[in-house]
């Protein structure tokens, strides 16, 4: 599907912007503080139901009390998002909903310059863009991966009472070993997915015969029982640590180029080279699983790329609606 209009009221900066893009390339041009991601946050927020920035308060114009914002495709088909300083409010096929429905969601690839720095980010911000991936692969990820954060998050809470006891996490232990080790489980074949063609597709962008793979690195497990054991065993530290210190929660990836870890070898033009091939994997992988071709939002990510990438960029998104958003026009 394609979007045909995009419109943003009394959001972020925007008191009213409308944006027409049907064409197959969408270029919104803007200086520094235009307003150019917030642009893409409304989009993002139509086609997946929540901001990847920010909470719903701190998108609404300030000295104003609502945001509203609608996007139209090309079948048609409108989608609404309100927010009234409490509650947010989609509105699609005449239905209302707190939450977008996952049949209206649509994927989208978006691709932020902080991604290009994904091999140094910690931990968690590489754990967030891996299941940020594999949700919109499957939609059961996105379900495991929240009831998990549920549970962890009591169990976390219950860690820091005195009276904690191992049997009153007993229920709790049991929701993190099967979330868990589903999560386990998916994280390594969606990996594995990756590594399949992460070699070829980031050999076709940087022109070299380079190995790359990514590592997914755990010390969980994809059997429930054993899990479960794990956390139980644990339970004399987690209750002195006051937290829970064995789960997928603390899982990383890395990055390995001619079998080194990219930490202390790859060049900065080697990192961007596999970020695009990684966004390059997602995208048919998309296809392959779900049928349908994402929308590719790109933010600010030409200036950060040389002449060779960008056009990889372009010639590999070529049949697919892309939305651009540069501070310099771009040929
Ligand atoms: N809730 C808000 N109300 C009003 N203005 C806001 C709000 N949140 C952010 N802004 C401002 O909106 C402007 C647009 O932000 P945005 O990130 O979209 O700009 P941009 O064009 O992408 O900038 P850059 O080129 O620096 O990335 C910024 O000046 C920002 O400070
Ligand atoms: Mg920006």
């Amino acid at each position: 599907m394609i979007i045909n209009t995009v419109k943003l009221i009394n959001f972020r900066n925007h008191s009213s912007y409308s944006l027409d893009c049907q064409k197959n390339v969408t270029l919104i041009l803007g200086s520094n503080g235009w307003g150019k991601t917030s642009i893409l946050e409304a989009i993002y927020i139509l086609t997946r139901g929540k901001s990847f920035r920010a909470t719903d308060k701190d998108i609404i114009k300030r000295g104003t009390d609502f945001y509203r914002i609608e996007l139209e495709y090309n079948n048609g088909e409108l989608i609404i998002a309100t927010f009234d300083g409490k509650n947010k409010t989609f509105t699609a096929l005449d239905k209302k909903t707190r939450r977008l429905p996952t049949k209206q969601k649509y994927p989208v690839i978006l691709f932020l310059p902080s991604d290009l720095n994904l091999v140094d980010h910690s931990p968690g911000r590489r754990r967030d863009y891996f299941d940020h991936i594999y949700s919109q692969l499957d939609a059961s990820y996105s379900t495991s991966l929240s009831r998990y954060n549920k549970a962890l998050k009591q169990r976390n809470e219950l860690l820091k009472t005195e009276s904690v006891t191992l049997d009153s996490l007993f229920s709790w232990n049991l929701l993190l070993a099967q979330y868990g080790a589903e999560l386990h489980t998916k994280r390594k074949s969606y990996t594995a997915e990756i590594n399949q063609r992460l070699t070829s597709t980031y050999r076709s962008i940087a022109q070299n015969q380079d190995e790359v793979e990514l590592i997914y690195s755990s010390d969980a497990s994809s059997s429930e029982s054993s899990y479960l054991r794990t956390l139980e065993q644990n339970f004399p530290r987690d209750s002195i640590l006051g937290h829970t210190s064995f789960g997928v929660h603390r899982d990383d990836y890395q990055f390995l180029f001619n079998h080194q870890s990219a930490d202390n070898s790859a060049s900065r033009g080697e990192t961007r080279s596999v970020i695009l091939a990684l966004k390059f994997i997602e995208a048919d992988l998309i296809y392959e699983k779900l049928g349908l071709k994402p929308i590719i939002l790109l933010d600010d990510v030409f200036s950060e790329l040389d002449e060779t990438r960008r056009r990889c960029l372009i010639e590999n998104f070529k049949n697919h609606q892309v939305i651009i958003t540069s501070v310099e026009s771009i040929e």
